[in-house]
């Protein structure tokens, strides 16, 4: 099947990020499509020691690549990781865990908060942590989808996100919240941009 545009961009993005990754390291290794392209010119270009992945999708991938992978717990320190995001801004805050949403071209935004932020939540304390995010948007539960983790999904549709620092903190301390899709408080080093006119980085 012919790449799209986007597609494209993002396995420009993905070589680019090879760049970053030493050989004979340990990397970590995220989720999502633009990962997959990373994870077929890593095989294809770098020997590294080991991965650490962060889903079954990619731990199968990397496998199926001949690359080996470790467990979190065995790796110790690892020098870099690489993932994808649903979007980003200039200060390299994150919003990911869209998974399944639709493909957007152009993920660099000034404020976060039009993707729907994703929430992963235990499944018993759903009903409670949707009543709380209701004060702040629209929570629809990602019917049919569980987490490697066992959990569900709320994405939160209608955020204004002016400062993603506290919302991330504040929505942590939910009762019932494993994890928030945004990526502030310990933002990214390093933003590699696929772009029609090639990668930007930031
Ligand atoms: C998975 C993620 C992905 O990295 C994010 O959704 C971007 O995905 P893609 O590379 O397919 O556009 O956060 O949980």
């Amino acid at each position: 099947m012919p790449s799209t545009d986007a597609d494209l961009m993002k396995q420009r993005a993905a070589r680019a990020a090879l760049s970053e990754v030493r050989e004979g390291t340990i990397v970590g290794v995220g989720t999502g499509s633009t990962v997959n392209h990373f994870i077929d010119a890593l095989a294809a270009h770098v020997r590294v020691k080991a991965a650490v992945s962060s889903s079954e999708a990619s731990t199968q991938r990397l496998r199926g690549a001949g690359i080996d992978v470790i467990d979190l717990n065995e790796a110790g320190e690892i020098g870099v990781y690489v993932d994808g995001a649903d979007e980003a801004t200039p200060a390299r805050h994150l919003i990911k865990g869209g998974g399944g949403a639709l493909t957007r071209e152009n993920k660099l935004v000034e404020r976060l908060g039009r993707f729907p932020l994703p929430i992963e939540v235990i499944p018993m304390a759903r009903r409670y942590v949707a009543d709380q995010l209701s004060r702040l948007g629209r929570p629809v539960w990602r019917e049919g989808f569980v987490t490697d983790n066992g959990n569900h999904i709320l994405d939160v549709h209608g955020l204004t996100i002016n400062d993603p620092v506290s919302l991330e903190r504040e929505l942590n301390q939910i009762a019932g919240v494993v994890t928030v899709g945004i990526f502030a408080q310990r933002p990214a080093d390093l933003l590699i941009i696929g772009t029609p006119d090639g990668v930007r980085t930031l």
